[in-house]
């Protein structure tokens, strides 16, 4: 007789945004005369740049002749598209990453969910709180975490590092000791970040503990602050205790066409010695049979000069929302982060009201969905969050709305 992995058993509810997925589905069902305005789920709106759409055609063509066809993908990816990344996102800003540190995927979320395989179920996890769920459930899945602890809202092997308010939601050195610690930065969902000195703080301690530290850097192109790195190897010493985890999906909107990377330094090594570059490198051939040719081709194309120029301006249209969402609701009175190097706006929720009273109360008053604070740990009670990533007219008319409660 089959088992089921019981891990899934004692996960607590369903993920964040499917249950949000529900709840507005229902919503409709009930009012299908009501035009909802989504600034919840993290999704683009604006179409892929005509580069990108050019690369994509012209990658279509080649796979409809034999001579130019193509099966499948080398395990870490085409070269063309990691030499474009290694040159670009990375000797452009003095960081040297070799060709075969460089591993393609179709996203930063499976390459977050899946990088848990190459660690044992040893080891002490840190994450910020609030945190992207999809760090701590994909190591609940494969057992890493502990027990659920209802009352706390917590895993028992985990390390909830609040970010809240007072510390400007910069997490501080655990009391603790873990031995992966998860940073998002700019932060999801909080929007906010770590200037240069304070992930280079982080560094030093990992390098200390002997700590890995798993960087999610999927909004970096959001980045408009100077003293704000893009990439963690931009501070010193990295190398030997950082994964860095890249998008295509928030900096050229390819939340549809999938595709994504994760750097994996061969200098990072375990206490015995062991290459987590290797490991992965096993991982990826084994599971993972590469991202499809032809978006490969439309991500080279992110680093040509015309995709960078289209790109720079898809982003500037975003941040130009967060920052009307910004201003608008610090005009009603809310008190609001993010939104200045991020596209996710951190709002208190008003007169104290439960991060899940205010989303029922947005959806059904003001038919706009955003994020529930709560739903990313027990620090985003009495937060939410929106999203600059709809289209500006949505955007103008969900503040309307709001304004209108
Ligand atoms: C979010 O809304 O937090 C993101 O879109 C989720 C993701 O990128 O997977």
């Amino acid at each position: 007789m089959f088992k089921v992995n019981r891990n899934y058993l004692k996960l607590p509810g369903s993920y964040l945004f499917s249950t949000i997925a529900k709840k507005v589905a229902a919503y409709k069902e009930m009012h299908p005369e009501k035009e909802i305005i989504s600034l919840g789920i993290g999704d683009v709106t604006q179409p892929l740049a005509p580069a990108v759409i050019e690369a994509l055609h012209s990658a279509v063509e080649e796979m409809s002749r034999a001579e130019t066809f193509h099966g499948y993908a080398p395990d870490l990816g085409y070269e063309f598209l990691r030499k474009a990344i290694a040159e670009n996102d990375y000797k452009e800003r003095g960081v040297q990453i070799a060709l075969d540190e460089i591993f393609v995927s179709d996203g930063a979320k499976s390459d977050s969910g899946n990088i848990v395989d190459i660690f044992s179920e040893d080891n002490i996890i840190a994450v910020t709180d609030p945190v992207y769920p999809v760090y701590v459930d994909s190591n609940a899945m494969s057992g890493k975490t502990g027990e659920y602890i209802q009352e706390k809202e917590s895993w028992s092997k985990v390390i909830y590092m609040p970010c809240t308010e007072e510390n400007r939601f910069v997490p501080e050195i655990p009391e603790e000791t873990p031995d992966i610690i998860y940073i998002c930065c700019p932060n999801n969902p909080t929007g906010t970040t770590l200037k240069k000195e304070e992930l280079q703080r982080w560094v030093d301690y990992a390098n200390e503990k002997r700590a890995v530290i798993i960087y999610d850097a999927a909004y970096e192109a959001y980045i408009s602050e100077e003293d704000v790195p893009h990439s963690i190897y931009e501070c010193e010493g990295a190398k030997t205790c950082a994964i860095e985890m890249r998008s295509f999906s928030k900096n050229a909107g390819f939340t549809g066409t999938r595709l994504g990377f994760t750097v994996v330094p061969k200098e990072l090594k375990a206490a015995d010695g062991t290459m987590l570059n290797s490991l992965w490198a096993r991982r990826h051939g084994t599971k993972f049979n590469g991202a499809p040719y032809i978006i490969q081709k439309a991500g080279e194309a992110v680093y040509s000069d015309a995709g960078k120029a289209q790109t720079k301006e898809q982003i500037a249209y975003y941040m130009n929302n967060a920052g009307q969402i910004r201003k608008e609701l610090s005009a009603m009175g809310y008190t609001v982060f993010g939104g200045v190097n991020a596209p996710y706006i951190w709002l208190q929720t008003p007169e104290g009201m439960k991060s899940w009273e205010f989303f029922d109360l947005l959806l059904e008053e003001a038919n706009v969905v955003g994020t529930p604070g709560s739903g990313f740990g027990p620090s985003g009670e009495g937060y939410f969050r929106l999203t600059a990533f709809g289209s500006a007219e949505n955007t103008t008319k969900a503040l309307e709305r709001i304004r209108a409660l």
